[in-house]
């Protein structure tokens, strides 16, 4: 017996039919937002995510599924959308002409991070990402997407939406020179990874979970009360807007994003439910990316959630059923098989979610099918009924039976169904 590899799993049964309702949820509301679908390819060259999400972040330091391909071609699974959406971008000119474009994509990325609950090696994420303006009512729209998203997955009250900014390139590198002046005086207090990140990523260290830490970069000095005056008035816009929006929000001074393309407005939806993987979903503003991946000096703004989360969430409120048919044909090898298929088939053109039981045993056998199936009707087709054109129809859940003529019953179970 094979079985899978670690930290990837199988989704089937109530988590597949939770999952179903999240994602036609998802499209509804991508679309009432007006953005269009970006499909991406699975595999991309490693240098995209190298360069686009930093070479000192945790996915590309250690998280990649990364390998030279047979032609020698150094490739990796996506860990992300947002490198490959980029790159996407560029390489099809998508900014001729030069306008505002709203992608959504849905799919698999990839992170060879250390498995545990609600952390996965392939995991799922819905995602936005908006080129061509910097407008900070942009922003808050991203942000009310990613709260109309939980909200219609029916998750809204589990969750809460956290903002900050975190600068740009003109106020950054002052603040960051504070803050590494701050941490330096406080190293001995780090933890070794925070050691290590003193040099390559300061920053970063604001997000540790560890107690020590947590406990110096509490007193640290934090780059919401550096922001250079451009980066106040687009953090204190982007707050009205969200007003605006009817957007409940709370500024975490302490966060920080694991991935180093973004500037400004950065934000996570949180929730409490799910240990210690608190993150549903999380994005920010990266305006300088495009330009750092080969394109023109155009700014872009989105966001991912984590769809198995979402799901997690959603099981933990209510059992989502799998889908049960609307009609269950019983009929007898010989006898009725060749209507009964024939009426699959009326029934389906119709759009009524209809089963049978192929292997015809027992009537008795095929009852208890019906029943446990749940299907709202079940329809015999027996050798009598079928001799005078008729077709018993028993209703599953008043138990009562009635005849109805074959050539009627498509529209008889459609009236039904209302
Ligand atoms: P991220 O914060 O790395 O951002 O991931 C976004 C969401 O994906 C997380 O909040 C979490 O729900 C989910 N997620 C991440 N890793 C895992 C995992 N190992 N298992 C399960 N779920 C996971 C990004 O990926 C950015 N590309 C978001 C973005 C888009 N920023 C701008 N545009």
């Amino acid at each position: 017996m094979y079985r899978k590899v670690k930290g990837f799993r199988d989704i089937f049964g109530s988590e597949a039919a939770a999952w179903e309702r999240v994602e036609r949820a998802f499209r509804d509301t991508f679309h009432t937002f007006s953005f269009s679908e970006f499909v991406l390819p699975v595999l991309e060259r490693t240098e995209v995510f190298n360069r686009g999400i930093g070479s000192t972040t945790d996915i590309v330091e250690k998280e990649m599924f990364a390998f030279e391909d047979r032609d020698g071609t150094q490739v990796a699974l996506r860990p992300e959308g947002t490198a490959s959406i980029v790159r996407a971008y560029v390489e099809n000119k998508l900014f001729n002409p030069p306008e505002v474009k709203k992608y959504f994509y849905m799919g698999p990325m990839f992170r060879r991070e250390r498995p545990q609950k609600g952390r996965f090696r392939q995991f799922f994420q819905a995602g936005v990402e908006v080129f061509g303006t910097s407008a900070p009512a942009l922003d808050a729209e991203v942000i009310h997407l990613l709260d109309t998203l939980a909200v219609n997955a029916g998750i809204g009250d589990m969750v809460t939406m956290e903002i900050n900014s975190i600068g740009c390139p003109a106020c950054r590198p002052g603040y960051q020179e504070k803050l590494l002046n701050y941490l330096r005086e406080h190293s001995s207090e780090l933890c070794e990874d925070c050691v290590r990140r003193l040099d390559r990523n300061p920053m970063r260290i604001l997000d540790c979970k560890n107690e020590k830490c947590k406990g110096v970069t509490s007193e640290a000095p934090v780059m919401l009360d550096h922001l250079c005056g451009d980066c106040v008035e687009h953090f204190d816009n982007v707050k009205e807007y969200l007003d605006d929006f009817g957007v409940e929000y709370s500024v975490n001074k302490m966060m920080v994003r694991g991935l180093d393309y973004y500037v400004r407005t950065a934000f996570e939806m949180v929730t409490t439910s799910l240990g210690s993987q608190n993150a549903v979903g999380a994005g920010g503003r990266y305006d300088g990316l495009v330009k750092l991946l080969g394109g023109p000096e155009i700014p872009g703004i989105g966001f991912a959630l984590g769809i198995d989360r979402f799901v997690s969430l959603l099981m933990l409120k209510e059992e989502v059923e799998e889908q049960k048919a609307d009609v269950f044909v019983i009929a007898f090898k010989d006898v009725s098989d060749r209507k009964a298929v024939q009426l699959l088939r009326w029934f389906r053109e119709k759009g009524i979610k209809t089963l049978m039981d192929y292997d015809m045993r027992a009537m008795k056998k095929q009852m208890k099918k019906a029943d446990q199936s749940g299907a709202r009707f079940t329809l015999i087709l027996g050798e009598d009924e079928l001799e005078k054109g008729e077709v018993s129809v028993k209703d599953m859940h008043s138990g009562g039976q009635e005849l109805v003529q074959i050539d009627k019953i498509t529209d008889y179970i459609s009236d039904k169904l209302g």
